[in-house]
């Protein structure tokens, strides 16, 4: 035993490695001369970080509940309620589980916007931006797919009217047709959700994220347009092991949260789904759909589901049309887009929450 000892010590288990897949001296080589610039606005450089802590949560907690849950209309409500109440810890999977997907979307909005006023899109990084658009309909996708899966009522009224807004687009119908398996939200709906949910969304997820951070490692972190003149840098720091403690410590700032919110303010199971009874007031998507439903009832249908998804092609074009960008100057027409999408997230989001929770709050 103290010989084997002996020998981890003079790092035989790295040889030994080595020998085998020959490159993890060079990996080790590459994480240790990464660095990170240093500067006032190098906060923002976590939130990436803790996005990717949550969803690694999420594909713990998501492969624990999967052996339990039942996918049918006639179990799925059962499974699920069973899962809270006799699984031990089923409750805590199953919270952790829908606050994490919270927590995880929150990460990303704040990550993708702080990408985007500290122009971290512009050349070389145009494939991190349209990776981490991909990525962010994903993460939607994913929570969109997971909402209807408690088959409880609150879930299945929700996604009827989400499933319903398609109906607005351009061969909307179809689609809507072929997600829910017919012409109306039912059993067959949950199906085709389940399987989206845990096979093709997280497949899709996993591969585009691999090229985001695969980008990320072989271009290096950006530092805001003329920080680097205006002497605003104040030096480099190694990504390992300095950069990768800090993210660390986010992490665990996350991880009390994500439990704190598990605890005080726990998920309800709600009555199982009864497709024949008429849809409960007050009902409306999660909060980070809040802005497109309110939108979608200010405006004609067919003008806000146009008006959106070009606000959202430019979105994803940001790189290619902020030509200033790529010369290292900063563009006031790029920042006020910026400012406008930001507010009318917050602003309809704000109204929602108002008429909800402060004007009608007997619905809740
Ligand atoms: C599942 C969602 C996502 C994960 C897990 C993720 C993860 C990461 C990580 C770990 C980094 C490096 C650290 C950092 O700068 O924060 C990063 C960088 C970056 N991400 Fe994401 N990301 C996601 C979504 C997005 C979205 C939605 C966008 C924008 C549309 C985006 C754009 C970028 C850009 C431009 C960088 C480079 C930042 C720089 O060099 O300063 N990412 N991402």
């Amino acid at each position: 035993m103290a010989e084997l000892i002996a020998k981890l010590k003079n790092g035989a288990a790295q040889e030994w490695v080595n020998e085998r897949i020959g490159s993890l001296t060079y990996v080790i080589d590459y994480a240790s001369k990464k660095t990170v610039p240093v500067h006032r606005q190098s906060v923002w450089y976590y939130f990436g970080g803790l996005t990717l802590f949550f969803f690694v949560i999420q594909i713990i907690t998501g492969l624990l509940l999967l052996l339990y849950y039942k996918p049918t209309e006639a179990e799925a409500f059962e499974s699920f309620v069973f899962i809270q109440k006799e699984v031990p810890f089923g409750w805590l999977m199953r919270q952790v589980h829908s606050w994490s997907a919270n927590l995880m979307v929150l990460m990303m909005f704040i990550h993708m916007f702080s990408a985007y006023f500290m122009k971290a899109y512009r050349k070389p990084r145009e494939l991190m931006w349209l990776t981490g658009f991909v990525l962010c309909l994903l993460t939607l996708g994913l929570s969109f797919t997971g909402y209807l899966l408690p088959w409880n009522t609150l879930a299945y009224f929700a996604v009827k009217i989400g499933i319903g807004t398609l109906d607005y687009a351009p061969g909307g119908a179809f689609i809507a047709k072929i997600a829910q398996g017919g012409d109306e939200v039912t059993g067959e709906t949950l199906t085709r959700m389940f399987g989206l949910h845990v096979v093709l969304l997280p497949g899709l997820t996993l591969l585009v994220l691999s090229a985001h951070l695969i980008l990320m490692q072989t271009l290096g972190t950006s530092v805001p347009i003329g920080y680097k003149e205006k002497g605003l840098v104040k030096g480099e720091e190694p990504f390992f092991p300095n950069f990768l403690m800090k993210d660390f410590i986010g992490w665990m700032i996350g991880f009390a949260l994500l439990i704190f919110l598990c605890v005080v303010f726990p998920w309800e199971i709600g009555t199982q789904a009864d497709p024949l009874q008429p849809a409960p007031e007050g009902i409306k998507p999660e909060w980070y759909f809040w802005a497109q439903f309110q939108y979608l009832k200010q405006v004609p249908g067919p003008i806000a589901i146009a008006t959106m998804t070009i606000a959202m092609l430019a979105w994803a074009a940001v790189p290619f049309l902020d030509k200033k960008a790529n010369n290292e100057e900063r563009d006031v027409k790029f920042t006020i887009f910026g400012v406008l999408t930001l507010g009318f997230f917050l602003v309809e989001c704000f109204i929602v929450y108002y008429e909800y929770y402060i004007l009608h709050p007997v619905a809740h």
